[in-house]
């Protein structure tokens, strides 16, 4: 069913400091006015490899599949390295500490719009790995990372969240600009387009076409490995990966997992028919120029 209001049980204060720039509101223990600063500046090398997402489409999934992708299929690094630090975040506080400047290919994670972000990479030849999952499935798992997520606004209902949501309002900016900055970048940068559904649908296929973009091989052996760690059991279960090393002043863990369901259609047990009458439409109005080589099944 859909959730209604959720008693949210022995609430915790949120954290809720907001830091605005470029117009986007993003947490403010993780980012502030210096930390923006270092990643608008920042000097790409060639040889760098750059995911970019909207949040909650298959960050931590990328993530996982280029840590075990580079390390040919050793989980090492997968297992006693947490992922903020094998794939830090461009744009907040600890990227500095945790880049690993002497690695032959850095792995480097932003949720940064095109806008902000792509006339910096334009700069250099780094490898952009750019994942995009429906938006309907998206803004689901937003709504539950809220409630999880003391450095996020309550999202109060699922309604509400969904309102936001569709208007651009809310942490990160809007969904639409994300996707139709990037998308635009086709030309421009050398990108590999991704869609989580196409992660979920195919993996080793998905992960042969991205060794064959980074020029990284992938034996049987690597693919083995990597689709085992990669899986959303394997990551559920890993420490690493599935953000529980968090404290619960950060993420209220009694309030759902970050590794919640990792399924494709989530939103049709979310959706009233009106919801999805209205998104359809703002969605249909927005899209409406973009060449979408994907297409979800609105
Ligand atoms: P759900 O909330 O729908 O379960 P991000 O890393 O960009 O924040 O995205 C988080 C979403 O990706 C969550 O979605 C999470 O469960 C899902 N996810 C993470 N690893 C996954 C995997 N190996 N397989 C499927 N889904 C995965």
């Amino acid at each position: 069913g859909r959730p209604r209001h959720v008693p949210r049980g022995r609430a915790m204060e949120r954290l809720e400091v907001t830091e605005t720039f470029a117009g986007i509101a993003l947490p403010g223990h993780l980012h502030t006015k210096e930390s923006l600063q270092f990643a608008t500046t920042f000097p790409f090398r060639d040889t760098d490899v750059v995911i970019v997402t909207y949040p909650k489409s298959g960050t931590t999934w990328m993530q996982e599949i280029l840590t075990l992708l580079y390390s040919r299929g050793d989980a090492l690094p997968a297992k006693t390295i947490p992922n903020w630090e094998r794939a830090p975040w461009l744009e907040q506080i600890h990227f500095r500490g945790a880049l690993r400047d002497t690695a032959a290919h850095r792995l480097i994670t932003s949720h940064l719009p095109a806008r902000v972000l792509a006339p910096l990479l334009q700069r250099s030849k780094a490898k952009v790995i750019y994942v995009a999952r429906n938006p309907k499935d998206v803004v689901v798992s937003f709504y539950y990372f809220h409630r999880l997520a003391k450095f996020l606004p309550d999202p109060v209902s699922f309604d509400a969240f969904l309102q936001q949501f569709l208007e651009g309002t809310v942490h990160y900016g809007s969904w639409f600009d994300h996707v139709k900055g990037w998308l635009g970048q086709r030309q421009l940068l050398d990108i590999f387009y991704v869609t989580y559904e196409e992660l979920h649908q195919d993996l080793r296929g998905t992960a042969q076409r991205l060794s064959t973009f980074l020029g990284c091989p992938l034996g049987p052996e690597t693919l083995e490995a990597l689709e085992q760690h990669c899986s959303f059991a394997a990551m559920r279960d890993n420490a690493m990966a599935n953000y529980t090393l968090i404290p619960r002043e950060i993420m209220d863990h009694s309030q759902g997992r970050f590794m919640r369901k990792g399924v494709v259609g989530d939103w049709r047990d979310h959706f009233s028919p009106l919801q999805n009458a209205l998104f359809n439409r703002v969605y249909q109005e927005e899209m409406r120029d973009v060449d979408l080589s994907v297409h979800w099944s609105m």
